[in-house]
C-alpha cells in the first residue's frame, strides 16, 4: 500500500516535471529525492512550501482547501483532528506535484492529556517522569493527526515576571539542557519516520527568556559569553539530541531582530552547530521586522528574514508576495529560497510524510468515533506525573500529611478551577475532564469525613485585571467571578474555617496570568486573596496554603502565616487527584524548585549562580559597603533546588576519590544519604561545582549533576558522582570553550545553599 502510494507519487513528479528527470530519484535518498523533486517545482510552488498558515474557526476551509491544491500552502496549525486535516491532506494530493501537507500545533505539557506545566515537570527533578509526559504527548498528538509541535520552550527564565517563565523548566542551564534533551527523545521516539512520534520544534531561539524587565517581545541586551555560558546551551542540547526543527524568537539579539539575525541563524546555527533542520519564524515574526525598525516595509522584511535562513514564514504572507520580486531585481538569491524549500521538503521527508502522507492521519473507518472521549486519556501517568512536580515550602509541626478523619475547610478562588488547573498552553485539554482539587479531596476521602467549602475570594478584585484575562481567551470567559462583594465571601469562608480542624486554601493565580503577554510587575498574591488569608489565619486554625501559579510568587508575608505551604504550580488534567495524594500522605512530596522564589520583585533577579563579585555580602556579617539591598534580608526566599519531604534525610559529610583531577582521569564524589524519618521518600541529591580562580569571573556555583533517589524509613545509600574535565569547561573572553587548572571547590547539597564541601586541584 505505502510502495503503491509512493510509486504514484513518484509517476506523478515525473509526469507532470518542468525539468523532469527521465528517472525519478529513489526515495531511500533524501538528498537526491528532495533534489529531484525541486527540479520539478515551479518558483510560486517553492514558495508556497514556505507558507505556515494558522487554522482558527473563522477560516474558510473550503478556501485553504482551494489553496492547498494550487500548491500555496505548505502546513498548518492549530487544525487537529483527523477528520480536519485529512480534507487538507487530500487537496495536497490533488496538487500538481502532491507534495504532502504538515500539521503542527503547540503541544506543550501534553495534547489532551495535559500534564504539569513545564515549570512544574522541571520541579520533580525527575528524567523518566518527564520523558513520559512528552512521549504520551507524542503519540496522542500523532493519534490526532498532527506531525510537529512547537516545543520543547527551553528559554532560560531568570525574571518570573515574565509570563512565559511557566512555560519554561526554569533558570538553570544544566537542568534545562537536560530536560530539552530529554524532551526532543520524547517526542521524536526512536525516529522520526514512526507513526506515534512527532518532530519537535525547540523554541525560542534564541534568549527570548532574557527580554528586559521581563517585558514579553522586550529587547535582549546580552554579553557572548553569558550567551554562550548561559543561555545557549539548552537550544544546543536540544539540537544535539536531534530536534528536526527550530522556532525562531520573537526578540531582538543586541539590536539585531532574531528573525533578521545572520549571525543568530547562519553563523551559529548552521555553520557553528551545524543545524540541517527546518527553521520557522515565530506568529507574524517576518511582519513584525517592520516594527522593530529593522526593515522599511514588507519587502525589505522578506528580505531580511528569507537570507537569515527563516525557511518557513508563520502566518503572514509576506514571502508570497515580496520573494518573486525580490528574485527578479537580484536582491535576493534563487539558492535563499531553495535553502528554504530544501529545508520544507527535508522535515516532511524525515517525517515519512513522501513515503505516507496519511502516516499520522490514518484512514476514516479507523477514526476516534468521539475525539474527546475520556478512554483516550492517560490519566494514571498524568497523576503520577503531577504528584512528582509538586513541592513542599514549609511544613511547621508537620501540619501535613492530613488525616482523613479531619474536619476540613477548602477554600480559594482555585479550589474549584478546572481552567486553571491545565495551565497556559493546555493544547486540545478539556476543562471538564480536569480534576479539580476539590473534586480530588473529595474522592480521596471518600465516606471518611465531608469536605466543606467556600470560596473565599474571587483571583482578583481588580476588574482591569479581569478583563485583561478574558480578553486572551476566544471561547469563553477564563475568569468567572464570584458576583458577591469581597467582604461577604472571607465573611463566609472564616464561618466555615471556624467550625473546621484545619483550612487548606488553594490561591494564587490564574492561568492566564502567567502566560503569553501576561508581564507582571507585581509577584504579590492579588490584594484580595491575601485579606483573605489574613483573616483566615485570625481563626487561629492550621493554614495549609496550596499554591497554583505559573512562576515563582512573591509570598513573605503569607510564609509567616501558613503552616504549611504546597506549591502546585498548574498540575493538570489529574492536578486534584495528584495534590490530594500529597495532602493526605499516599504520596511523599519529592519536588525541588527549579528556580529561586525571590522574596520581593526589588530583588530579581535571584538566580543561584550568579557570577562572583569583589564586594560580597556575607551573611552573618552584614557590614556596610557590601553587595545587597540594605532594606531586606539578602537572598531568595526559597533557593533555587529546595523542597521538604514528609521524612528527613541527612547527608554526611562529603569525599573525594582525590585531591587532584588531572585532564584525562575522573573524581569521585561521594555522599550518604540517610532517610532519618519514619516515612518513605525521595530526594534529589544535587552537585554543584565552583571554579574559584579563572582567566574570568566565574558563577559562584553551578549545577553539574542530581540524582533523585529512593530511600525506605531508616535505610542510606551512598550516592556517587562522577566529575571530569568536561564538567569544569567554560567560554572564556575569546569563547574558548576549556577548563583552567587551578581550584575547585565540590558541593553536594539538598538544594542550592545547604551543601557540604570539598575542593581539588584540576592539574
Ligand atoms: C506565538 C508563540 O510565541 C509561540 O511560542 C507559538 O508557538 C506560536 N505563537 C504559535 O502558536
Amino acid at each position: 500500500m505505502k510502495k503503491l502510494c509512493l510509486l504514484s507519487l513518484a509517476i506523478g513528479l515525473a509526469s507532470h516535471s518542468v525539468m523532469a528527470d527521465a528517472t525519478p530519484a529513489p526515495i531511500e535518498n533524501k538528498d537526491a529525492f528532495v533534489s529531484n523533486l525541486m527540479k520539478q517545482m515551479t518558483l510560486d510552488e517553492k514558495i508556497g512550501q514556505l507558507r505556515l498558515i494558522s487554522i482558527g474557526p473563522e477560516m474558510p476551509r473550503e478556501m485553504i482547501r482551494k489553496e492547498i491544491a494550487a500548491g500555496n500552502i505548505g502546513g498548518t496549525f492549530n487544525s487537529i483532528t483527523r477528520p480536519e486535516n485529512r480534507p487538507m491532506q487530500d487537496a495536497a494530493m490533488r496538487s500538481r506535484l502532491k507534495i504532502p501537507m504538515f500539521f503542527a500545533y503547540d503541544v506543550i505539557h501534553g495534547h489532551r492529556t495535559i500534564f504539569p506545566i513545564p515549570l512544574a515537570l522541571a520541579s520533580s527533578w525527575d528524567m523518566d517522569a518527564i520523558g513520559l509526559s512528552g512521549r504520551i504527548a507524542a503519540k496522542e498528538a500523532a493519534a490526532d493527526s498532527l506531525d510537529i509541535t512547537f516545543a520543547p520552550m527551553v528559554d532560560i527564565s531568570r525574571d518570573p515576571r515574565w509570563g512565559r517563565t511557566s512555560e519554561g523548566f526554569g533558570e538553570d542551564t544544566y537542568l534545562v539542557s537536560r530536560i530539552a534533551q530529554v524532551m526532543v527523545k520524547a517526542y521524536q521516539g526512536t525516529g522520526l519516520i514512526g507513526a506515534d512520534n512527532i518532530m519537535a520544534s525547540v523554541k525560542h531561539f534564541a534568549l527570548y527568556g532574557a527580554v528586559e524587565g521581563g517585558r514579553d517581545y522586550n529587547t535582549v541586551d546580552m554579553s557572548p559569553v553569558k550567551m554562550y555560558q548561559d543561555y545557549l546551551p539548552p537550544y544546543r542540547a536540544a539540537i544535539d539530541a536531534g530536534a528536526g526543527g527550530v522556532m525562531v524568537a520573537l526578540n531582538s539579539i543586541n539590536g539585531i531582530p532574531a528573525t533578521a539575525n545572520l549571525w543568530l541563524m547562519q553563523d551559529l546555527l548552521r555553520k557553528e552547530w551545524g543545524f540541517k533542520g527546518l527553521a520557522v519564524s515565530d506568529h507574524g515574526a517576518i511582519f513584525e521586522l517592520i516594527k522593530h525598525g529593522v526593515a522599511r516595509d514588507g519587502r525589505e522584511a522578506a528580505k531580511l528574514a528569507i537570507k537569515a535562513g527563516i525557511a518557513m514564514s508563520m502566518n503572514d504572507t509576506l514571502y508570497a508576495k515580496e520573494l518573486p520580486g525580490l528574485l527578479k531585481s537580484g536582491e535576493i538569491e534563487q539558492s535563499d529560497i531553495d535553502n528554504a524549500v530544501r529545508e520544507v521538503l527535508g522535515a516532511k521527508y524525515d517525517m515519512g510524510l513522501f513515503r505516507d502522507p496519511y502516516l499520522r492521519i490514518g484512514k476514516a473507518e479507523d477514526d476516534p468515533v468521539d475525539t474527546y472521549a475520556d478512554s483516550r486519556l492517560h490519566r494514571a501517568e498524568a497523576r503520577d506525573v503531577a504528584r512528582r512536580s509538586l513541592v513542599l515550602l514549609k511544613n511547621h509541626n508537620e501540619t501535613l500529611p492530613l488525616k482523613k478523619s479531619a474536619n476540613i475547610v477548602l477554600v480559594g478562588p482555585l479550589a474549584k478551577a478546572p481552567i486553571d488547573m491545565m495551565g497556559s498552553w493546555a493544547a486540545a485539554g478539556r476543562p471538564a475532564q480536569s480534576v479539580t482539587l476539590f473534586d480530588g479531596m473529595t474522592r480521596a476521602l471518600g465516606d471518611q469525613a465531608t469536605l466543606h467549602y467556600a470560596r473565599g475570594a474571587n483571583i482578583t478584585s481588580d476588574k482591569k485585571v479581569v478583563d485583561y484575562l478574558n480578553f486572551l481567551n476566544f471561547d469563553a470567559p477564563e475568569v468567572v467571578d464570584d458576583p458577591r462583594p469581597a467582604q461577604a465571601l472571607i465573611d463566609e469562608a472564616v464561618k466555615a474555617a471556624q467550625q473546621a480542624d484545619v483550612i487548606v486554601a488553594a490561591v494564587g493565580e490564574s492561568r492566564g496570568m502567567s502566560h503569553e503577554s501576561s508581564s507582571r510587575t507585581d509577584l504579590n498574591l492579588p490584594a484580595n486573596q491575601r485579606e483573605l488569608i489574613k483573616a483566615l489565619k485570625a481563626t487561629g486554625k492550621p493554614l495549609v496554603l496550596v499554591l497554583m501559579n505559573g512562576r515563582p510568587l512573591t509570598i513573605l508575608e503569607e510564609n509567616e502565616q501558613a503552616d504549611a505551604i504546597l506549591e502546585t504550580w498548574f498540575s493538570g488534567t489529574e492536578g486534584g487527584n495528584a495534590i490530594a495524594d500529597v495532602l493526605f500522605g499516599d504520596y511523599n512530596p519529592s519536588g525541588k524548585l527549579p528556580i529561586s522564589f525571590p522574596r520581593s520583585v526589588g530583588q530579581i533577579p535571584t538566580y543561584y549562580n550568579h557570577l562572583t563579585i569583589g564586594r560580597p555580602f556575607t551573611p552573618g556579617k552584614p557590614g556596610n559597603y557590601t553587595s545587597q539591598y540594605f532594606d531586606d534580608t539578602t537572598g531568595p526566599l526559597y533557593p533555587f533546588g529546595y523542597g521538604l519531604s514528609y521524612t528527613q534525610f541527612s547527608l554526611s559529610e562529603m569525599a573525594l576519590s582525590s585531591t587532584t583531577l588531572n585532564k584525562t582521569g575522573k573524581i569521585d564524589a561521594s555522599v550518604t544519604v540517610k532517610n532519618t524519618g519514619k516515612r518513605d521518600g525521595e530526594t534529589v541529591v544535587q552537585l554543584y561545582i565552583q571554579d574559584e580562580t579563572g582567566s574570568m569571573i566565574r558563577p559562584i556555583k553551578e549545577l553539574k549533576g542530581f540524582q533523585k533517589v529512593l530511600l525506605k524509613a531508616g535505610e542510606q545509600k551512598v550516592v556517587h558522582f562522577s566529575i571530569e574535565e568536561d564538567d569544569l569547561k567554560f567560554y572564556n573572553t575569546q569563547l574558548k570553550y576549556a577548563a583552567e587548572p587551578g581550584k575547585f571547590n565540590v558541593q553536594i547539597g539538598l538544594d542550592s545553599e545547604a551543601v557540604t564541601q570539598q575542593s581539588f586541584e584540576l592539574l
